[in-house]
């Protein structure tokens, strides 16, 4: 049976964590439904660890639909949500709601993201849900606002009024859940016990409801880059760079292809 967005609310309620990654392929998102995550997300992220941009103002909204196609069409019995670029919501209510039904019929997501609480995002976010389409809110460090922010800032608990505020006035439009990044742990903590709707962590701690991490980040996939709240399962690269010296010594000395990787004409059979 497909996850929905109401089984984020029993986990929190019965106080079992909620896991989730973000995918932007069909053959990771198929492993990580095979995994049991309870969501993917198919991030803006994607502009950077896919496409190898440094920020994610650059995410296209032709080209997230296209990869939450390949996601959805992965995993088929695990919540999709398909994360709303910068650009494509920012404008008015009725370009936000388009291009959330955009996610939604042609990239067959469940449900869409967008950041930030202030009052544009809390009236886009009012938007879309009337027209049908469930929202996950996102609060914290918000890496489409750079530019406004001055960089990539943990919030810390000077931030609290305005911090509880944004998360409360989106738990007001309906969103299902929120994700809160880069907060000081104990603030974290303490907004996810004020908010009826589950928390979702990303370098905030070990208080949230879920946790969720950019997958290529877990798997070793993503060079250099490693902030304190991620953490390699493996070293995916190096595997990978070993395979790929193998196979290009093995054609150089006339290795591979073998005799088993090889056809004949079919009398030879
Ligand atoms: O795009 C992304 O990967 C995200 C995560 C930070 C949650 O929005």
């Amino acid at each position: 049976m497909k996850k929905d967005i109401n089984s984020l609310l029993l986990k929190k309620n019965r106080g079992e964590k909620i896991v989730s990654l973000t995918a932007y392929d069909y053959i990771t998102a198929r492993l990580e439904e095979e995994a049991g995550v309870d969501f993917i997300l198919v991030g803006d992220s994607m502009a950077m660890v896919v496409f190898g941009e440094e920020n994610t103002l650059g995410a296209d909204i032709d080209v997230m639909i296209a990869h939450t196609k390949a996601v959805t069409r992965g995993a088929v019995n695990t919540l999709v949500i398909g994360d709303m670029p910068f650009g494509s919501y920012e404008s008015s209510d009725s370009q936000a709601v388009k291009n959330a039904e955009r996610f939604h019929s042609e990239g067959g997501a469940d449900a869409v993201k967008l950041e930030g609480g202030n009052n544009r995002s809390v009236s886009r976010s009012k938007a879309i849900i009337d027209s049908g389409i469930p929202v996950m809110g996102h609060v914290g460090l918000l890496p489409q606002s750079i530019s406004e922010t001055g960089g990539y800032r943990v919030v810390y608990s000077d931030r609290r009024d305005e911090l509880f505020e944004e998360a409360f006035a989106l738990q007001q439009t309906g969103v299902f859940s929120i994700v809160l990044e880069c907060i000081e742990e104990e603030l974290a903590g303490e907004l996810t016990e004020a908010l009826t709707v589950p928390t979702i962590g990303i370098g905030a701690g070990r208080f949230t409801d879920g946790q969720i991490l950019v997958v290529n980040d877990i798997l070793g996939l993503s060079g250099d880059f490693k902030p304190r709240f991620v953490k390699k399962f493996v070293k995916l690269d190096e595997m990978i760079l070993e395979a790929l010296k193998t196979f290009s010594n093995e054609v150089r000395d006339g290795v591979f292809p073998a005799e088993r990787n090889v056809y004949h004409s079919r009398e030879e059979k």
